[in-house]
């Protein structure tokens, strides 16, 4: 049997149609999503559901045949597991217990306790490695440790990022501790979902943007680049996606910094300057604007072609810049879809 086509592309083989997924496939935007969330009751009991976790990862492959699932959990589930209060406020988004002092970080708990909160999750990877079509690639995933830190400082979510910028200038011990604490969390956690099954893990630094200069180097690129020799250490072979979202020109490089198989872009980056300046180094994902799910028509089918196109001289896996947002029109990736497969 050929191998699967992500697994080719994270292998570095340019394929003449790319495959496809896109990040939050598993969302609101789907109706039968909404109802199996309305069957969990709350979105935490709906990621510790592994039956109804499952359910909602295979529900996008289902409609659409993408060639990649994604498992359906969340990136701060590893903050709950060492100790945090996590909490989502209905249309507020996430809210957990602050860290801004060392006593708050003394009272997490040691990274081998995560698996107590966490082994539902390593269950729905079991499911779906199971029940998964055999062409379709399932990806684990965690947060890089800068963005996770950046909700567990401020306690929320925040446009700039602010408390966490402020930890690491005021107290560099504290913060540098937090850090060493989800490096090593993130290598059990991910070191466990492919033990149950996941072929490939994504690391997911959604605020990297935030950190400039030497500070991106320290708390973006080097958390990142000690996981990935982790992993490739107990797992030889493990393709790994990194996404410093909004990187940048931090972008250039980052693959061969890491250890990283394909980097996934942003789509404030063009796709012409990220063939040129990122994929010479290798697999790139990425990178429509999630607005074109919105607002659809010709341009939709005009920009999926234009990246498609860009990024046809090498090794490439077509996604979103960022998730597809609840108002997207289900509609309108079958569109996208059409687009690139023809
Ligand atoms: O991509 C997928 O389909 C897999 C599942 C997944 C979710 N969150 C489910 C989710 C993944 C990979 C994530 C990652 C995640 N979570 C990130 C990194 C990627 C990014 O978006 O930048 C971040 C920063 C989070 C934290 C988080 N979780 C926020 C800020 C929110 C609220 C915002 C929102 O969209 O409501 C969530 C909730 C969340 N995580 C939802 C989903 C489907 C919506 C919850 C719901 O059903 O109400």
């Amino acid at each position: 049997m050929p191998d699967k086509t992500i697994l080719r592309a994270l292998r570095g083989e340019r394929q003449p149609i790319p495959p496809v997924w896109m990040m939050r496939q598993a969302g609101r935007y789907l109706p039968e999503y909404r109802a199996t969330r309305a069957q969990a009751g709350d979105f935490l009991s709906l990621c510790y559901t592994p039956e109804l976790a499952a359910e909602v990862t295979l529900q996008p492959i289902r409609r659409y045949g993408f060639d990649a699932a994604i498992l359906f959990a969340d990136i701060l589930l590893i903050a709950q597991a060492l100790g945090a209060d996590l909490w989502f406020a209905q249309g507020e988004g996430p809210r957990l217990s602050t860290i801004t002092t060392p006593a708050d970080l003394a009272r997490l708990k040691p990274v081998d306790a995560i698996d107590e909160v966490l082994s539902p999750v390593y269950e729905t990877v079991r499911i779906l490695s199971r029940e998964l079509p055999r062409e379709t690639t399932l990806i684990g995933f965690a947060g890089a440790p800068w963005t996770v830190a950046t909700y567990m400082i401020a306690g929320r979510g925040t446009p700039d990022q602010g408390p966490a910028h402020a930890l690491r200038e005021a107290d560099p011990a504290t913060f540098d501790a937090l850090i060493d604490l989800l490096v090593s969390a993130t290598i059990e956690y991910l070191s466990a979902q492919v033990s149950a099954g996941a072929e490939v893990v994504k690391l997911f630094d959604s605020w990297a943007g935030s950190l400039k200069g030497e500070a991106f180097t320290r708390y973006a690129l080097e958390p990142t680049r000690r996981i990935i020799a982790a992993l490739k250490e107990r797992y030889p072979g493990l393709p790994i996606i990194a996404f410093p979202r909004e990187a940048g020109q931090g972008y250039v490089g980052f693959a061969k910094a890491t250890g990283a198989d394909c980097v996934a872009l942003d789509n404030s980056v063009s796709a012409d300057w990220a063939a040129a300046n990122v994929q010479v180094d290798g697999c790139v994902q990425g990178n429509l604007a999630p607005g074109y799910m919105v607002t659809g028509g010709d341009e939709l089918v005009a920009e999926t072609k234009r990246i498609v196109q860009a990024f046809s001289g090498g090794p490439h896996i077509f996604n979103l810049g960022h998730g597809i947002t609840p108002d997207a029109d289900p509609d309108n990736v079958q569109r996208m879809l059409d687009a690139i497969r023809g």
